[in-house]
């Protein structure tokens, strides 16, 4: 356990990277969009990536929105349904499902959608093949995930539903947005941070 999380805060990215090799453990990025949610959701809400599903039961606690949680990795599934099962005490609900982004979900469906997608920018002959790769890899332009999954989040919003999309500069924000426009949505940042390697800011999406 490093410092910060004996402090009770999320673990910063540089105490993470390297210590944890299957589940992506909360870190600065996780906090910010956390931050965004708990502020802006209710109702019915899917964190699609939730990894340890820190942000999923932070939502639903401080919200008492009924959260679904999804990840393609079975080890954050489990994490993240062990971690869910103090959720209904304290408000809120969190269900977890495995599933590949969005495909699995009904259209016109939920009042939010949260993502905190791998984004690192990633040389194909450096990848390594493994679930932290899954969780910190966006191919060589850091949107391999976050195309895909703009291209196809509009469908499963309800008639009012919202999106917070976390962003790095280091996988393009203006890129991210046209994409996001491109899509029918009109796109404002939320949340926003430097830190010495890049910005962070959190985009929320309406249509
Ligand atoms: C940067 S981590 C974020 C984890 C957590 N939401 C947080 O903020 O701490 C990205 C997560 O996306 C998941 N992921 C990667 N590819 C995915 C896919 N195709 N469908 C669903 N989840 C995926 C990873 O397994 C990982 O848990």
């Amino acid at each position: 356990m490093t410092e910060r999380e004996r402090r009770g805060e999320p673990a910063s990215l540089a105490e993470r990277r390297g210590l944890e090799t299957r589940v992506y453990q909360p870190a600065e990025d996780s906090g910010l969009l956390a931050k965004a949610a708990v502020e802006r959701v209710s109702g019915l809400v899917l964190e699609v990536g939730t990894g340890s599903g820190w942000v999923a039961e932070t939502v639903a606690r401080e919200t008492g929105a009924r959260v679904i949680a999804s990840d393609v990795n079975p080890h954050a599934c489990r994490q993240a349904r062990a971690r869910a099962e103090g959720a209904d005490e304290r408000g809120g609900s969190v269900e977890v499902v495995r599933a590949d982004l969005l495909t699995p979900f009904r259209g016109g469906t939920f009042d939010a959608v949260l993502f905190n997608p791998p984004y690192l920018p990633t040389d194909p002959e450096n990848e390594w093949d493994d679930w932290m790769e899954a969780a910190l890899s966006g191919g060589e332009t850091g949107r391999k995930l976050i195309e895909p999954f703009l291209d196809d989040v509009g469908r499963v919003l309800a008639p009012d539903g919202v999106v917070l999309l976390l962003v790095s500069s280091l996988s393009g924000f203006d890129e991210v947005v046209a994409r996001a426009e491109r899509r029918g949505f009109a796109a404002e940042t939320v949340v926003e941070e430097s830190y010495p390697f890049e910005s962070l800011s959190v985009l929320l999406l309406r249509r």
